[in-house]
C-alpha cells in the first residue's frame, strides 16, 4: 500500500529525545527555547512561541489581536475544521469567503465583499501549502481596519514574492502566523504548534496565556538565587509544548531545505506523469508564490465520480484523500452561527472534485508512476461507468 503520507524520521529524532528524557527538563524548558529561536530564523520572524498545536496557536492569535464576543472574521470554509472552530471558541462568528479555483486559496475580492460591519479580523489559510495572495489580502486589511492573520498550518518553507524579494511564509506578513507539526506537515513533532509575529507585545501575551496567566515563568523561577513567587494576572490555558516535541521539532527543521526541496522535485515529477491524463487538473503556482507542496491535489475530470476513483485506487494499493473540507457543509456547522455572504461554489466544486496523492520525503519514482498508473485507470474507469 502506498499510504497518502508518511513522516520522515528516524535515529536522529530517536537519539534527540533522550536529552530531555534524561536531562530532567520535560516540558516548556530549554529545548522549546532552542525551538522557538531556531524556528524564528528558518522563517525570518522576530518573535516565535511554541504551544500544543496549531489550533492552540490561531486561537490565541485571534484572541490576542482582539477577536471576541459578537465580532465576524472572514475566513475560509474550504479548510480543516480547525480554521472556523477557532472563531467560533472566542464567542465570534465565521464569515466565509470563497476560494480560487487554481489556488485553493481565499479570493481577495470576494474576501473584501464578505466584510461586515462586525468584522475584527481576516483569518487567510496557506491551504496545502499553497501561499494566498498575502499582498492583496494585506492591502483589503489595512484599507478596512482589521486585523490579518495567517493559517500556515501546513505552510512551512512555502515562500511568497514580498516587496520585490521571496519570503519565508510565517516573517509574519500579516499580523501573527499560525504554524503546525502535526504527522501530516513537513516539520513534525508529533504534535505542536508555534506562533510567529513581529509585535512584541502579542509575543508576550502568547507566552503569558499559553501557561494558565503565569506571570513568571517556571523557567526564570528555578534559576532565580532569590525566592519568586509567581502570580495569575489573566485568565490562561496550558497549551504548552513539551521539550520531547521540542527536541524532534528540532531535528525536523534542520532538514526543512532539503524536505522542501524533494516536494518540489515529487511535486514536478507527479506533473509531468500526469499530463496525460485526459481532463485531469493539475495545481498551478502562481508566479508569486512557491508550494511546499505539503499536498499535491488533482481536480478529476468532470463528471467523474470521485468516491469510485478513491475505492479504485484503495484497490489498485494507493491510498488518496477526498478535496479538502468545506466546514459548513458539517454537521457541527448546521445549525450554529456562521454566514456566507455570497455563495461558496469554487469550495464545493473543490471538496467534491478534488483528489490529494500520496506525498512524503521518501516516496519513490516507482510509487510516484505507480499512483499515475492506477490514477489514470481509475479515471477512465469511473468516466466509462
Ligand atoms: C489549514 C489547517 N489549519 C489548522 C490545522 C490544525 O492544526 P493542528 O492539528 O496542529 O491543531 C490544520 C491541521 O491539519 C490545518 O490543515
Amino acid at each position: 500500500m502506498i499510504p497518502i503520507t508518511r513522516p520522515w524520521v528516524g535515529e536522529a529524532e530517536a537519539e534527540a529525545v533522550r536529552r530531555p528524557l534524561l536531562g530532567g527538563w520535560l516540558t516548556q524548558g530549554p529545548e522549546v527555547e532552542a525551538f522557538e529561536r531556531e524556528f524564528a530564523a528558518a522563517v525570518g520572524a522576530p518573535h516565535a512561541c511554541a504551544v500544543a498545536s496549531c489550533t492552540v496557536a490561531l486561537h490565541l492569535a485571534l484572541k490576542a489581536v482582539g477577536v471576541g464576543e459578537g465580532d465576524d472574521v472572514v475566513t475560509a470554509s474550504h479548510s480543516f475544521v480547525a480554521t472556523a472552530n477557532c472563531v467560533r471558541y472566542l464567542g465570534a462568528r465565521p464569515i466565509f469567503a470563497d476560494i480560487q479555483s487554481g489556488t485553493y486559496n481565499l479570493d481577495p475580492e470576494l474576501v473584501e465583499r464578505s466584510i461586515t460591519p462586525a468584522t475584527r479580523a481576516i483569518l487567510c489559510v496557506h491551504q496545502m501549502g499553497m501561499p494566498c495572495d498575502l499582498v492583496a489580502l494585506r492591502d483589503i486589511a489595512w484599507r478596512h481596519g482589521l486585523a490579518l492573520v495567517e493559517d500556515a498550518a501546513c505552510a512551512v518553507g512555502s515562500e511568497l514574492l514580498w516587496d520585490g524579494g521571496w519570503q519565508r511564509v510565517g516573517r509574519p506578513h500579516g499580523d501573527v502566523a499560525c504554524f503546525s507539526f502535526h504527522p501530516r506537515k513537513l516539520v513534525t513533532a508529533g504534535e505542536g504548534g508555534m506562533l510567529t509575529t513581529a509585535d512584541p507585545e502579542l509575543d508576550r501575551r502568547f507566552r503569558l496565556w499559553r501557561q494558565h496567566g503565569m506571570t513568571v515563568p517556571d523557567t526564570v523561577r528555578h534559576c532565580a538565587p532569590i525566592v519568586v513567587v509567581e502570580a495569575y494576572d489573566e485568565l490562561g490555558y496550558n497549551y504548552r509544548l513539551t521539550d520531547l516535541q521540542a527536541a524532534v521539532g528540532r531535528e525536523q527543521l534542520r532538514r526543512l531545505d532539503a524536505i522542501v526541496a524533494r516536494r518540489r522535485l515529487l511535486a514536478d515529477r507527479y506533473r509531468e506523469l500526469l499530463a496525460e491524463v485526459p481532463g485531469l487538473g493539475l495545481p498551478v503556482e502562481p508566479p508569486w508564490a512557491r508550494s511546499n507542496w505539503q499536498s499535491f491535489c488533482v481536480r478529476l475530470p468532470s463528471g467523474t465520480d470521485q468516491r469510485t476513483v478513491m475505492q479504485s485506487m484503495l484497490d489498485a494499493g494507493v491510498s488518496t484523500r477526498r478535496g479538502i473540507m468545506c466546514a459548513h457543509r458539517e454537521p457541527a456547522y448546521r445549525r450554529e452561527p456562521w454566514l456566507a455572504p455570497l455563495p461558496l461554489p469554487e469550495s464545493e466544486r473543490a471538496q467534491d472534485g478534488c483528489l490529494l496523492l500520496p506525498m512524503y520525503h521518501e516516496l519513490a519514482l516507482e510509487e510516484q508512476e505507480e499512483v499515475a498508473r492506477a490514477l489514470s485507470r481509475a479515471c477512465a474507469l469511473a468516466g466509462a461507468a
